[in-house]
């Protein structure tokens, strides 16, 4: 009994994953994905990448103390969580010619973790 409604809070937990929607992730796990980032994104900007505080709700390629690729210049949108999920599982498919050299993350729950923390990075 215990175990099927289990199975059952679980099966329900993965559905908006499996259907692509919007989830809530697990900032603290996420803190421990984003080693994968830190060596470019230091917490507080690194020397090869721009800074992700408050990237969330940001223009993207929009820092001042950063040169990025004209691609990345000219995005003309603003990250939200979707676009952040969608260009961390495939950079050159969101912003094609960015010159972040990072060939993306294909697992669904690290990729939510990961912008559940980075909306933490104010
Ligand atoms: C090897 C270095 C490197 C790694 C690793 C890396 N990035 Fe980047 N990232 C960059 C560079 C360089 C840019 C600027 C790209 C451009 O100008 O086209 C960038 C840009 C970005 C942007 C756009 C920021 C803005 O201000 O518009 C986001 C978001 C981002 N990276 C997220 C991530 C995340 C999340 C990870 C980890 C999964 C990651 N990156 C891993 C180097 C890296």
């Amino acid at each position: 009994m215990r175990t099927r409604n289990l199975r059952g809070l679980l099966a329900f937990a993965l559905l908006p994953v499996v259907a692509g929607a919007a989830t809530a992730g697990d900032a603290g796990r996420g803190k421990d994905v984003f080693q994968a980032c830190v060596a470019c994104h230091g917490d507080r900007g690194g020397d090869l990448g721009p800074s992700l505080a408050g990237v969330v709700g940001r223009k993207a390629g929009s820092r001042e103390d950063f040169r990025y690729s004209g691609p990345m210049s000219r995005a003309g949108f603003v990250w939200d969580e979707a676009r952040l999920k969608a260009f961390i599982h495939e950079p050159q498919e969101v912003v094609r010619g960015t010159r972040m050299p990072f060939g993306g993350m294909d697992d669904a729950r690290d990729i939510d973790d990961l912008v559940s923390y980075l909306a933490t990075l104010k």
